[in-house]
């Protein structure tokens, strides 16, 4: 069978099975498997493909229409500027989150912050691509994940970035000293009642420990607001990934901590999806 036919049938058949990315995943198994750059890809739309690795893409083609997503079968995902490997260990970073990075870009700029510490690293997207824009910086990335602290170490070295950065299984900062100019953050904030409705692309293969931010899903944030003012300097700042409706209790918790908010940012869609806070002036 030729590429360019393969390539049309298989989007045909994430289409129909309603996977709103068919023609990007289409592609993406199609040059995994055979191997092929961008370039490749498109300029040899007639090569054959060999019946060994149209058996392969099958199988594959089969997973993902049992809802596991791409980047979990391949074990990469692109965030920023940068591919992390990812496993179902760690949650799948959201494009949602690289907006953390431009904030965080921006205030280091503006503020000449020296470090940064995140909370609940995940694969280490996050922190890892602060400190591969901003040179200068040194972080620390904290997990209570075991697995996933041990996928963020592989990041930073294939990164090159193990000499700024440093990861430690902790249940959020209990285990680390004080003295950060940069907080940032996105911990499990969905509702432990919602997690049964989400689609099975996430929840059966994202961790339930990523996702779940208890009861009302703001435990979370009311665990790392309590103790903060240990760690973070005077005004330092606080970037926090929220759920599209928690904003107004999210930044009651952390007025009550005495922080103030800075500025509530929308993603694509218009709904309010990271907070920014400074420590109260005194
Ligand atoms: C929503 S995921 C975010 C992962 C990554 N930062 C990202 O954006 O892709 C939340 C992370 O918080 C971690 N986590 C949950 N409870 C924690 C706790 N008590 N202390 C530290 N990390 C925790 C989870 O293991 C998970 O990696």
């Amino acid at each position: 069978m030729f590429l360019d036919d393969l390539q049309k049938l298989i989007a045909k058949t994430f289409l129909d099975n309603k996977i709103t990315t068919y023609s990007l995943d289409a592609r993406i198994v199609l040059r995994e498997v055979l191997n092929l750059d961008e370039k490749e890809f498109i300029l040899q739309p007639k090569i054959q493909v060999s019946s060994e690795n149209l058996g392969k893409i099958q199988k594959i083609v089969e997973r993902r229409l049992k809802g596991e997503p791409i980047s979990k079968i391949f074990g990469r995902r692109d965030f920023y500027s940068s591919t992390f490997l990812i496993s179902t260990e760690v949650l799948d970073p959201r494009p949602e989150s690289e907006l953390i990075v431009d904030i965080a870009n921006n205030f280091i700029l503006d503020k000449k912050f020296k470090n940064v510490i995140d909370l609940g690293t995940g694969s280490g997207c996050i922190l890892l691509s602060i400190l591969k824009e901003n040179k200068k910086m040194n972080g620390i990335g904290t997990d209570i994940s075991f697995d996933a602290i041990n996928i963020a170490k592989q990041n930073s070295s294939n990164l090159n970035l193990d000499e700024r950065a440093l990861f430690i299984v902790s249940n959020w900062f209990d285990s680390v000293d004080g003295g950060y100019d940069l907080i940032v953050s996105n911990p499990p904030y969905i509702s432990s009642t919602e997690i049964t409705n989400l689609s099975s692309s996430v929840k059966n293969y994202d961790p339930l420990v990523s996702l779940d931010g208890g009861s009302d899903g703001l435990v979370c944030y009311k665990e790392i607001a309590d103790n903060l003012n240990r760690i973070i300097r005077k005004n330092g700042r606080i970037i926090l990934e929220i759920g599209y409706n928690q904003a107004d209790d999210v930044i009651k918790i952390f007025e009550s901590k005495e922080f103030y908010l800075l500025k509530k940012y929308n993603d694509i869609s218009g709904l309010d999806r990271i907070l920014t806070f400074e420590t109260k002036k005194t």
